[in-house]
């Protein structure tokens, strides 16, 4: 074989290994993590996390009467809770204080717990089915906005279990069927 085969063939072999390289962990990469996920572009977590709890809804059920007031609810008094109980199959439950959560827990937990609908334990109506598919840069930028807003704790009816009537307001989700059925 000439010099010049010999180096063009090992060349080509260095291109076949480089290719497999590059490729290789990215693909596997992707299979294992939700990073690469579409993500809020904004000047800083905290900005980015403000957006996201608007506009994923998760003041209507995580802040006071933020639905009644059409949003116009001072950044005090956000994700305090809602006392309202949310009342269906699985009992009732209670829009849960996201400033205690977030100091309670630390930002990975609080990843898992939104990727594992609270590790199996998380009723309806939040929705975990959801929350799961935020990116990792997303939900990391919750965490930082509740945790921006600092502790407030503020008293909530407590969760009830199945058929067990709720004490105070609530708003009835369960499934009626008007023929009366
Ligand atoms: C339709 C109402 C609703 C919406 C919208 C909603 N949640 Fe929830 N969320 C709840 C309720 C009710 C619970 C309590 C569930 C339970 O007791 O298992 C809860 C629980 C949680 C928990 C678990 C807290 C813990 O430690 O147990 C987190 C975290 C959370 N919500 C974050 C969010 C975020 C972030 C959003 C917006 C992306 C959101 N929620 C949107 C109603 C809602």
């Amino acid at each position: 074989m000439s010099r010049s085969r010999v180096l063009l063939l090992s060349g080509s072999l260095v291109a076949v290994a480089f290719a497999i390289v590059a490729t290789a962990p990215s693909a596997t990469a992707r299979g294992r993590s939700q990073d690469e996920k579409p993500f809020v572009n904004a000047p800083s977590p905290v900005a980015a996390g403000e957006y996201l709890m608007t506009v994923a809804s998760c003041h209507d059920c995580h802040t006071t009467a933020w639905v009644e007031k059409k949003g116009m609810v001072a950044k005090e008094d956000q994700l305090t809770g809602n006392p309202i109980g949310y009342h269906g199959a699985w009992g009732t439950v209670y829009g849960k204080n996201l400033r205690s959560v977030v100091n309670n827990h630390t930002e990975d937990e609080w990843v898992d717990i939104l990727r594992t609908a609270d590790h199996g334990k998380g009723q309806l109506p939040m929705p975990w089915h959801n929350a799961a598919k935020f990116s990792d840069k997303d939900l990391r930028a919750l965490y930082q906005y509740a945790k921006s807003l600092g502790p407030k704790p503020v008293r909530l009816p407590r969760a009830t279990k199945p058929g067990v009537k709720p004490v105070g307001q609530y708003i009835d989700l369960t499934v009626k069927d008007s023929t009366g059925k």
